[in-house]
């Protein structure tokens, strides 16, 4: 898996829009989405995505600069957007974007919570420091918004879509620390879900499989021909591409959506 990139360092150009399937119908129009992690990869699509579909999005990254490209690519979709910088691990700076967005954007309908990274090593090799950053960011991350946005998002009637892993159903070797992370945040999702359901609010997860992404794309061949074979398509996802996980998560946010985990 790839390394993460550096906090703050310069994002990398991405390929243009390539929605096979634009849409001629907005049915998010006036709802208000938040999406973490949404400066490449699985993110940004979710938020061109969503912004498709009519939402004003806000972008979060590690840093605003770094949202800055997929908050622009959202408004040529012709919504409201803007970037944010914040690290997910970190509640109270969560707290305080969580605030700033509903008062920018005029609230808040729809939390994606995507924002993830790997430190992949074998347990006995793997570092306590590693192990931790790995949970903090990933599960601690969905935890620290879902509380910030939980009374908005009550009021709001909203959604809350979470994005784990399959690996945190299976296992993997290497990612102990990852698939740990991934598996809190099923569980995280299935006892927020029966918390908030009364409230109108659903809560719900995605576990995607192999996506190309910056974090897969660190793979050498061996290991991503293993990973291939193991796919009945005998191929890895696109994030872009129709259905998961761009698409499942736009439809989650839908507000005729009743799907529950
Ligand atoms: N790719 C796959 O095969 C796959 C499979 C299953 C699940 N997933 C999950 O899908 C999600 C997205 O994965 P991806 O492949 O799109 O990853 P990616 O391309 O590596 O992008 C990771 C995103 O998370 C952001 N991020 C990382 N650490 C952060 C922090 N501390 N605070 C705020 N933002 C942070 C990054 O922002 P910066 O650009 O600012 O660094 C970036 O936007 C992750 O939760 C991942 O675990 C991926």
């Amino acid at each position: 898996m790839a390394a993460q990139a550096p906090l703050g360092s310069p994002p990398k150009p991405h390929p243009p829009v390539t929605d096979p399937t634009p849409l001629t119908e907005r049915p998010l129009a006036g709802k208000v989405a938040l999406v973490t992690g949404a400066s490449r990869g699985i993110g940004r699509a979710i938020a061109l995505r969503l912004a498709q579909r009519g939402a004003k999005v806000a972008c979060v990254a590690t840093t605003a600069e770094r949202a800055r490209e997929t908050a622009a690519a959202c408004q040529a979709l012709g919504v409201q957007t803007a970037a944010y910088g914040v690290d997910v691990a970190a509640s109270a700076p969560v707290n305080d974007l969580v605030s700033t967005v509903v008062a920018e954007l005029g609230g808040l309908d729809i939390l994606v919570n995507n924002a993830g990274i790997t430190r992949d090593q074998l347990l006995l090799r793997m570092t306590e420091e590693d192990f931790d950053r790995v949970v903090a960011v990933n599960l601690k991350g969905t935890y620290n918004f879902i509380r910030a946005a939980a009374r908005t998002l009550m009021k709001s009637r909203g959604r809350i879509v979470n994005i784990t892993s399959v690996v945190g159903v299976t296992g993997n070797a290497g990612q102990a620390n990852y698939a740990a992370s991934k598996a809190g945040v099923i569980g995280l999702t299935r006892s927020v879900a029966k918390e908030l359901a009364s409230r109108g609010v659903t809560v719900n997860a995605i576990a995607p499989g192999w996506i190309a992404t910056d974090m897969t794309s660190a793979l050498d061949a061996k290991a991503s021909e293993a990973i291939q074979a193991a796919i009945p398509l005998g191929r890895i996802g696109r994030p872009t591409k129709s259905p998961p996980p761009s698409t499942t998560s736009a439809d989650l946010a839908a507000p005729t959506s009743r799907a529950r985990p």
